[in-house]
């Protein structure tokens, strides 16, 4: 059993977990973390969970119970071990303060050196370490390099040994160094890429052979088809300006040539409210078109004047896609939602009048248990414009 710290966006992550995992082996642990029923979790796959880790333990009972019982544990474990071990400790849910958890380290590592085992400890700011302090740390990737994490939920602590953190390294490379960039398309976040990626496959792991196609209509610089090459999908992508379809096989050539894949790419310049596109369409994943990017909150009659164009062409994408479609076959699409003010306490988003009228579209939208998919929105808290999430399927 595996317990996952959800990111910034719990919601979205949850969504992400149960797609893949399904209902029953995904249970919310409070706020900010899912325990996930499987033998295998890898958390490179991920988009939306930052750490994830084996449950070796739970708890009842205060934190100086459990700290002591932590101690004598990793004493036995570790006693006589030669070379040196490296322990991160990561708290959530308010079970220790950083100075706690500190100590509890500091009293082990005291005694594994009485005992002649020598220990570098992480020192903690915060109560969790960062998601990036855990991967420069390369914690959880070797026996000797343990992070603990001591998730808890109400009278409940459950404490896991990290498998790994985030790639961050990896996932910064894939953005920033990738050949072609267009900030007027708007950057998607790889993270997010695999989010929709796996919202839209759900459980299908392990990969079929053939491999099955992914489409993305409105591909841009290629983001969410470099995700998908990496998870293993062949790709079909188009979009209605050229520059941005030669942008897209730039970016796939060097990221073939430098993860040195190999998978079936079809690129083409289309209209999505228009194209056909090749068959067979296994998966749809896409961020179709935001409309013009804001800084500010803009006038009503501007946003709504943007919201007009974007919620025509993307209605008329998903009626010119409807009739391409097998039967089951899932769409997750990121559409424009708009920030009404910076200064709601809880933020509210204007939403594409499709969202209403996604029957007359010919769809429905997956309801999941424990995730609400009406609101899958990712917005920083600084975008005006919002991604909001569509999990779909075609009705017939
Ligand atoms: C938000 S961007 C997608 C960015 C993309 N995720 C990336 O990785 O760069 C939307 C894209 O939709 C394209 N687009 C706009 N209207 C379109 C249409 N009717 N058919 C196909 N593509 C369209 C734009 O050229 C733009 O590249």
């Amino acid at each position: 059993m595996y317990i996952a710290i959800l990111g910034r966006q719990p919601n979205l992550s949850l969504a992400e977990l149960e797609r893949l995992y399904g209902s029953e082996a995904t249970q919310p642990f409070g706020n900010h973390a899912a325990l996930i029923t499987t033998d295998q979790l890898d958390i490179q796959t991920l988009g939306g969970t930052v750490k994830a880790g084996r449950i070796v333990g739970e708890f009842t009972g205060t934190w100086p119970d459990i700290s002591r019982k932590l101690v004598s544990y990793y004493l036995q474990l570790w006693r006589g071990h030669t070379g040196k071990i490296t322990l991160g400790l990561s708290g959530y849910g308010h079970v220790a303060t950083a100075a706690q958890l500190q100590k509890t380290g500091l009293v082990l590592k005291q005694k594994l050196r009485q005992r002649g085992t020598s220990l570098r400890l992480i020192p903690n700011k915060e109560a969790a370490l960062s998601s990036a302090v855990s991967h420069h740390n390369k914690l959880g990737l070797s026996e000797h390099k343990v992070e603990l994490l001591i998730v808890r939920h109400g009278a409940t602590t459950i404490i896991a040994e990290s498998t790994g953190a985030q790639n961050i390294t990896d996932l910064a490379a894939r953005d920033q160094q990738r050949p072609r960039r267009d900030a007027r398309v708007g950057m998607l976040p790889p993270k997010l890429a695999q989010i929709i990626i796996n919202l839209t496959a759900g459980q299908r792991a392990p990969q079929p052979e053939p491999a099955p196609w992914l489409l993305d209509p409105f591909c841009g610089t290629g983001v969410l088809l470099q995700e998908a090459a990496l998870l293993g999908y062949n790709i079909q992508g188009t979009d209605i300006e050229p520059r941005m379809v030669a942008y897209s096989q730039e970016n796939l050539d060097w990221l073939f040539a430098k993860k040195r894949l190999t998978r079936e790419v079809a690129l083409a310049v289309g209209d999505a409210t228009t194209f056909t596109w090749n068959q067979p369409i296994d998966l749809v994943a896409c961020e179709t078109y935001l409309g013009q990017p804001f800084s500010a909150i803009p006038s009503e009659q501007k946003r709504k004047a943007v919201q007009k164009t974007c919620n025509t062409i993307i209605s008329n994408f998903l009626k010119n896609l409807h009739p391409q479609l097998q039967p089951g076959t899932t769409l997750c699409i990121a559409i424009p939602a708009w920030r009404r003010s910076f200064t709601d306490h809880v933020p509210y988003f204007y939403q594409l009048p499709l969202v209403h009228h996604l029957q007359e579209l010919g769809y429905e939208q997956l309801a999941l248990q424990h995730a609400d998919t009406t609101r899958l929105m990712y917005a920083r808290d600084n975008q005006v414009v919002a991604r909001q999430l569509l999990l779909l399927r075609p009705q017939r």
